[in-house]
């Protein structure tokens, strides 16, 4: 293989620049060349890439988001905007793809496999859905920007005795608000994974309320319901003053963490390697501390299953 090409797709995190810088300085110490394609597939179809050298990859291992910018293409879902994919790629001499992406772009890089074109996927999702890897890129960055926004709240609810409900991102996952409930001593935690009894969540907050606490911190997950119906229904249960804060698109920025730059720098050496091994159609994911590799066709078929132990802690720890 002697000229490979990268891309990053979909919602960007913090770590994809750490992934291209690695993959590029690995291809470029095996002697390969490398194109980087800018927002994604689409800048794929558009013939849009830079040469990547290594000087091109300095200075952005500690910068969040990508740096070669990430879209989410509708010409790229359709039969022929993949056979255009296909021939650029060929004109370009691009012989091998590096796809850094959530579920969608993996899926994308699984046709672009089945199309003939040798592909390795890099699982980068803050919502951490995709299987076969214990975590993906963004994750510990996004649950630590969390964290920090939470501990500012509790400050400002305890100064009120307020309840606050944080919704936090996730789509239909609730990882990251099960892991920050854990992380920041939250009261309850809602996700979609696990059905939310209202009666419940009053109850223990009543509880609270009548043992003399009288602030009190809900996370929900995006995908779980709507804050301020939440808020509505604690305030009329209890009386208890509540207010809503969404984190928003602030979880996904900001410098990556010591954990995604180490994960970015492992999955893009890896990723190079296999594609010059020969290896095709495969994402790299990290399982138990080691880089292991899963066909795509079966990190897309199925569903990631950890978290089941991890929200009953959160409960049992926010009693
Ligand atoms: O998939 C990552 C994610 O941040 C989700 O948690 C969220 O629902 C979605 O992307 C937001 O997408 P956009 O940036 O297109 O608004």
């Amino acid at each position: 293989m002697k000229r490979i090409g990268i891309l990053t797709s979909g919602g960007d995190c913090s770590g994809m620049n750490a992934t291209i810088r690695s993959a590029t300085r690995t291809a470029l110490a095996r002697g390969v060349q490398v194109v980087g394609f800018r927002k994604g597939y689409a800048g794929l179809l558009k013939g849009d890439f830079i040469e990547m050298t290594t000087r091109e990859v300095a200075g952005i291992l500690h910068r969040g988001g990508t740096f070669l910018q990430s879209a989410r293409s509708e010409e790229f879902r359709t039969v022929l905007g993949r056979e255009k994919a296909v021939r650029h790629l060929q004109d370009y001499g691009v012989e091998g793809l590096i796809v850094i992406g959530g579920d969608g772009s993996l899926n994308g890089a699984l046709a672009l496999h089945k199309m003939g074109v040798p592909v390795i996927g890099v699982p980068a999702s803050i919502d951490n859905d995709i299987a076969f890897t214990d975590m993906a890129l963004g994750v510990d960055t996004a649950l630590n920007n969390i964290i920090y926004a939470v501990d500012c709240i509790k400050d400002t609810a305890s100064s009120h005795d307020r309840a606050f409900v944080i919704e936090v991102m996730g789509r239909n996952s609730g990882y990251l608000a099960s892991m920050s409930a854990i992380a920041t001593g939250a009261e309850y935690a809602i996700i979609p994974e696990v059905e939310y009894d209202v009666a419940d969540l009053c109850n223990q907050l009543r509880r609270r309320y009548e043992e003399g606490r009288s602030n009190a911190i809900i996370i929900l997950a995006e995908g779980a319901g709507r804050a301020q119906n939440i808020a509505d229904n604690i305030k009329d249960a209890i009386g208890f003053e509540t207010r809503v804060t969404v984190l928003g698109h602030y979880q996904r920025g900001g410098a990556p963490s010591v954990f995604d730059r180490l994960l970015g720098s492992r999955f893009g050496n890896a990723a190079v390697e296999q594609l010059l091994a020969g290896e095709m159609g495969k994402m790299v994911g990290l399982c138990c501390g080691e880089i292991c590799s899963t066909l795509l066709e079966t990190v897309v078929v199925s569903e990631k299953t950890t978290l089941d132990e991890l929200h009953e802690l959160s409960k049992i720890l926010g009693i």
